[in-house]
């Protein structure tokens, strides 16, 4: 045994990666020591740069979400066609009202590891927003425009090994250039990699599963390979170790490369009894590869994957492992609320568990392309995504949108992005487009469709490949919907059949749906379904019974799923509210946020949530009820009340005294409710939710009793009238996190009265202190209409309830939140940073 060996046997098994890595590839990630500035000049890019002055930030940095908001950050004068506005309009919030446009630069000064010449280094940007160039000691070493895409630039000319090297960023945002808030500056993390001159490239792996049969899979590892002029793989070996989910090697082949096979590796496995991957089991193998000349190491690379089958049988639907799977999905923009732009792992995870439990499986990365800890927390949690890459092709929705670089960039995004995710098992299908103007522009639509779709079969042959289109009657006519492996429509569910019977796929996919707007603990009165309805205050009701002139409710988008097996399933718009796009406040400020999502910008679920819960989620109980029962002046007055369950039937008592059953009509189709009546009268909720719609308020206790389908009541809940606001409650998310300086606890905040009830009226201002071995990181109360700075640690409470978000440090300790606010006795919570 060699010291190497030895050392690395001492200290464990990951100690021998890390050793064994550091010989032939080592990675850096680019976190802390920046510089910042909003200012702009090319000085900025050249070595020895003063940059004393500068503000400190560390990566992932969000330059824009610290505010402060303003109706003319962004101002947008234009006519949103596609929402049917005919004339220009001056939008208020359109972005978000945050101060993402113009120029920011970021410098660090880092130690490169020495290296002899022939190695190279890659910098590796997961994303940076956006028209990203990269100067490396004064010379500029890369530009790539579009802000959402990874991206990498060989650093190896520019970079001094093993002395102190300058990285200078400069990134631009443009007016007019986006739909919604996109964030600013280096959002996601930044690598540097250095490797031999033989190497595998980034991403540089292919890994698929051609046969996965009862109780075998066969594998294929096809391996990219870097090398000198005049080398091919006949000159190299590889050794590749198949390890099975718990990380036991099950397989491993060693072999030369074959110089007719060019530049990789071709590796075939046989992986007995496989566990697949699906959402319920999220089982992930991983290859770990090993590049030899002769005997000295060239490379090791690990990739991860997972075994699955995915199949899309025309009329019957989409099968996973054989299963037929509904999409129960939700469409996500990448703002993680009061972090912005600014990618998080905690506040990503948090996300996947909440959708998760509402029975959620898949999510569309609408509209452009993921981070990668998205990506690997949905292959580890059990969540499918469709990483979706463009909001604009050829034709503009905004004046500075992609349509600028398209014909130059496209199909090096669309490859980045496939190349990047095609080992991802959470990754079930490939979205080229949303609601892109093309649709209408002659053959401009087919045509791209055609080639982008292309694009996406040569680099990735294993994934359907589909587009959001928005206008039915255009696509279907010139051929657009027929050309993608699947038809993706967004809204106009009624339009399906239609479109099923024209179209060669015979399969539909709501690829967007819904657009419900609500906003969490607002009810509205009477209780009306409603188009485009606004009020004063910049609400719209929880009841959800509102929604956008393109869109619609919940139901009137299961019930085409629930009984058309062509209906594969849906995206909702949105899971969580977003920054941005405030309809329909389209120039009400303030107004910074979306009202679509089932979650609020904090993160809290809306009563929405709960009734996709009771239909998603078969295998927990909901029993929900709404609104809350705390109604001063309303006593005697018409007050519907709600319940979302996934029991059949219930009853609701009022102090006591019985309401009535109520149960779910399951005679209602999609044929028979289609008219306006039926709409305006709520039948297709009818077999979904459970209303009473003459409900009187008086103070006291509201109780609901279910009943399963034998007619036994088998669950009970109540709500109360609450009393005076008392104390502050403060439930954490994890109680326990990592002392990284990364991680986040998320406490739930609510103003409640002496027995625990929410105060759903209470609207106090909360001031927090942070102390031990954590900071206060950002808050957020999901009020839509709140210009309240997010880092800042006070924040008023939205109808009793906000967010505070706990980060740790990098020491480990107890951390102590402290909340305080006029009137309330105060809450106080210790974390516990490991
Ligand atoms: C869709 C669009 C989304 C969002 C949504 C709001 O048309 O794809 O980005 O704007 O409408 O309903």
């Amino acid at each position: 045994m060699n010291t190497k060996r030895f050392l690395c046997a001492a200290l464990g098994a990951i100690c021998s990666l890390a050793f064994m890595q550091a010989q032939v590839r080592t990675e850096q990630t680019f976190e802390k020591g920046w510089k910042f500035t909003r200012e702009d000049n090319a000085d900025f890019a050249k070595p020895g740069f003063n940059d004393a002055k500068w503000q400190n930030v560390t990566v992932p940095h969000d330059w824009a979400i610290y505010g402060p908001f303003s109706i003319n950050n962004d101002k947008q004068e234009m006519a949103i066609t596609q929402d049917g506005q005919t004339e220009a309009m001056e939008h208020a919030g359109r972005t978000g009202g945050l101060p993402f446009v113009g120029t920011g630069w970021y410098r660090l000064n880092f130690d490169a590891p020495s290296f002899e010449k022939g190695k190279k280094a890659t910098l590796i940007f997961d994303g940076a927003m956006s028209h990203a160039r990269v100067y490396i000691n004064g010379q500029e070493a890369g530009y790539w425009p579009y802000g959402y895409n990874s991206f990498y630039v060989d650093a190896t000319p520019y970079l001094k090994p093993g002395e102190k090297n300058e990285l200078a960023v400069r990134l631009e945002n443009e007016r007019e250039s986006s739909r919604w808030y996109p964030g600013a500056g280096l959002y996601r993390n930044v690598h540097l990699v250095v490797t031999e001159d033989v190497h595998i490239p980034t991403w540089g792996t292919v890994i698929t599963t051609p046969v996965v049969e009862d109780g075998f899979a066969r594998v294929n590892v096809k391996t990219d390979l870097v090398m000198p002029e005049g080398k091919n793989v006949g000159n190299y070996r590889i050794v590749t170790e198949i390890l099975n989910p718990e990380g036991k090697r099950i397989s491993s082949d060693d072999r030369p490369g074959d110089k007719l096979d060019g530049n990789f590796f071709n590796q075939n496995f046989v992986v007995y009894r496989p566990s697949l991957w699906s959402p319920e089991n999220p089982a992930l193998y991983t290859a770990v590869s090993k590049v030899y000349d002769g005997e000295t190491l060239k490379d090791e690379y690990t990739t991860r994957f997972g075994i699955r089958t995915l199949e899309i049988i025309p009329d019957k639907g989409f099968f996973l492992n054989g299963k037929l799977t509904k999409f129960k999905g939700v469409c996500n923009h990448h703002d993680l609320g009061p972090l912005g732009g600014a990618v998080n792992d905690a506040a990503i995870r948090r996300q996947i568990r909440i959708l998760k439990d509402m029975g959620c499986n898949a999510i569309r990365t609408s509209h452009n392309m993921p981070a990668p800890e998205l990506v690997e927390a949905c292959d580890e949690m059990g969540m499918m995504l469709m990483p979706e890459s463009f909001d604009e092709w050829k034709s503009a929705k905004m004046a500075n949108g992609y349509h600028k670089i398209f014909d130059e960039w496209v199909e090096k995004d669309l490859v980045n992005l496939i190349r990047h995710y095609r080992n991802n098992p959470s990754v079930v299908m490939w979205c080229i487009g949303n609601e892109v103007p093309d649709q209408w522009n002659g053959n401009n639509g087919p045509k791209l469709s055609r080639m982008l779709q292309d694009i996406c079969h040569r680099e990735d042959p294993t994934r359907p490949v589909t587009q959001g289109m928005d206008a039915p009657d255009a696509v279907v006519n010139n051929n657009m919907a027929a050309t993608m492996d699947i038809a993706g429509f967004n809204y106009r569910p009624h339009k399906y059949p239609e479109n099923y019977k024209k179209l060669p796929q015979q399969i539909v996919l709501g690829s967007e749906t819904a657009s419900t707007v609500s906003s969490r603990g607002v009810y509205k009165f009477p209780v009306t379904r409603q188009a485009m309805k606004k009020y004063d205050d910049h609400q719209s009701s929880s009841y959800d019974v509102e929604h956008c002139g393109w869109s619609n409710l919940p139901e009137d988008d299961w019930i085409w799923h629930d009984d058309k097996p062509w209906a594969i399933g849906e995206f909702v718009w949105t899971g969580f509210d977003y920054l941005g796009e405030p309809t329909p406040y389209y120039t009400d400020w303030p107004s910074h946020s979306s009202l679509f999502g089932i979650i609020d910008l904090a993160g809290l679920p809306k009563d929405r949530y709960y009734l996709y819960r009771s239909h998603w989620n078969k295998d927990e109980e909901t029993l929900h009820i709404l609104p809350h029962w705390t109604w001063p002046g309303r006593e005697g007055e018409v007050t519907p009340i709600f319940v979302y369950t996934n029991y059949p039937s219930a009853e609701v008592f009022i102090n006591g005294k019985s309401q009535g059953k109520r149960t779910k009509d399951l005679s209602v189709t999609p044929e028979n409710s289609a008219d306006s009546a039926s709409t305006a009268n709520f039948k297709r909720q009818q077999r979904y939710r459970l209303m009473w719609m003459d409900t009187k308020y008086e103070p006291g206790t509201v109780k609901v009793v279910a009943y399963n389908d034998k007619g036994e009541a088998v669950a009970e809940k109540e709500i109360h009238t609450a009393g005076k606001p008392d104390h502050i409650e403060l439930v954490a998310d994890r109680n326990e996190i990592k002392a990284d300086g990364k991680d986040l606890s998320f406490v739930t905040v609510r103003v409640v009265d002496k027995d625990g009830n929410l105060c759903p009226d209470a609207q106090h201002l909360i001031k927090y202190s942070v102390k031990g071995a954590g900071t206060y990181r950002a808050g957020a109360n999901g009020d839509p209409t709140s210009i309240e700075l997010f880092h800042l640690p006070q924040m008023k409470v939205f109808n009793g309830m906000m967010t505070a978000i706990v980060q740790s440090t990098d020491k480990p300790g107890e951390i102590t939140l402290t909340a305080t606010g006029k009137g309330l006795k105060s809450g106080k919570l210790v974390l516990m940073s490991k």
